[in-house]
């Protein structure tokens, strides 16, 4: 019943039965989340960074007796990047507590333990029944994250505005839909190089250099995902002094994802975290009429970040939290239970 797949390959049919599976575990885990669109949902799936791979299998049902194909009642897939595989695994709610979920980790395991790799880390939700899944089969947490969500049709946006011009002297702020212009680029990644730091423990390195950059960018453009940006640069010395980044995904293009926000060590204490976010809800208000909602997540020992976005009406939703898991006492634990 569980099968490699691959969605570049993969029926409409197909696609179109995982999108169910996705929103039916989206109502029971996340009722408030939007439900997702099949609007290149076949790209989100497929489409990686150079030198990233995803491997996915899927657990399908019988078929019909007149042969229509069984849908699609779980899935898995692993990224492999750098030397860490990333989890994601969805089981139909109908078909939970079956192992389900315990055999798609295992073939998943088994796959990166076969290429060499050592660790493997899945995000979690909070106060949803992955919690205890993940727990049970060894993993340990290792960084927990607060979303937040903004309701934008509770923004007070005369406020807004006011706080969008609110920046020290010799800053000015650009608004760059599709990613920053290839002349800042160079700057754009030494602003994101200089606070790795704030990376550590997330499972997706961040884009330091301009080529690894430009293919995030492209890599994000190709599953749909649309990026916006905010600058704030520094007259004097032409310096990305802070940056903010906003992407609206096809697939839920009602409610945008925040990214990175990044203010240079240098520029810190000019009011420049609040405005070029207040700015970029401004843009988003006139660039894309139909959201109506921005998550964004927080560590929670960030409260210089938290605070500027309880200013802006971010309400904190639900815990997220980074699992990971050695690979061969993962294979080990799930055969030894079969
Ligand atoms: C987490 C998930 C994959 C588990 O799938 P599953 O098929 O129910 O898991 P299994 O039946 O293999 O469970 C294995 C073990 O995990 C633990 N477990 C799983 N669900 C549990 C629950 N609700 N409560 C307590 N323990 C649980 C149990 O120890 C279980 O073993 P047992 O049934 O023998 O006691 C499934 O709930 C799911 O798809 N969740 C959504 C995950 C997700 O990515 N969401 C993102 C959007 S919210």
């Amino acid at each position: 019943m569980v099968r490699e797949w691959d969605p570049r390959t993969a029926s409409s049919a197909e696609i179109a039965s995982l999108l169910d599976t996705l929103n039916a575990v989206l109502a029971v885990d996340l009722p408030r989340d939007p439900p997702w669109r099949e609007s290149s949902l076949r790209e989100y799936l497929s489409e990686v960074m150079p030198g990233e791979r995803r491997i996915s299998w899927v657990a399908q049902a019988e078929p019909a007796a007149n042969g229509t194909p069984g849908p699609i009642l779980g899935q898995v897939n692993v990224l492999l990047l750098g030397d860490i595989g990333v989890l994601e695994v969805l089981v139909h709610p109908s078909r939970r507590r079956g192992g389900l979920g315990r055999d798609l980790v295992l073939v998943a395991a088994r796959r990166a333990y076969q290429e060499g790799f050592q660790s493997i880390g899945v995000e979690v939700v909070g106060a949803t029944p992955a919690v205890a899944f993940y727990e049970s089969l060894g993993f340990s947490k290792e960084y927990v994250e607060t979303r937040s969500v903004l309701d934008l049709s509770a923004v007070d946006w005369a406020e807004l505005s006011e706080m969008a011009t609110g920046i020290g002297a010799g800053y000015h702020l650009e608004f760059c839909p599709g990613g920053p212009p290839d002349d800042l680029i160079d700057a754009y990644a030494r602003a994101k190089a200089e606070v790795r730091d704030v990376d550590d423990g997330e499972l997706r390195p961040s884009s330091y250099d301009p080529q690894r950059l430009r293919d995030s960018l492209d890599c994000l453009h190709r599953r749909g995902m649309k990026p916006y940006i905010v600058l704030a640069l520094h007259e004097q010395t032409g310096e990305v002094a802070g940056l903010t980044e906003v992407v609206v995904p096809a697939q839920h293009p009602t409610r945008a994802d925040q990214y990175d926000t990044i203010v240079v060590q240098d520029h810190r204490g000019y009011g420049i975290d609040r405005a070029i976010k207040a700015r970029m809800l401004l843009e988003l208000r006139s660039a894309e009429p139909k959201l109506t909602e921005v998550q964004t997540w927080n560590a929670q020992a960030n409260e210089a970040m938290l605070k500027v976005n309880a200013e802006l009406g971010y309400r904190p939703d639900r815990e997220w939290c980074e699992y990971s898991v050695d690979v061969a006492e993962l294979v080990h634990r799930l055969d030894a239970g079969r």
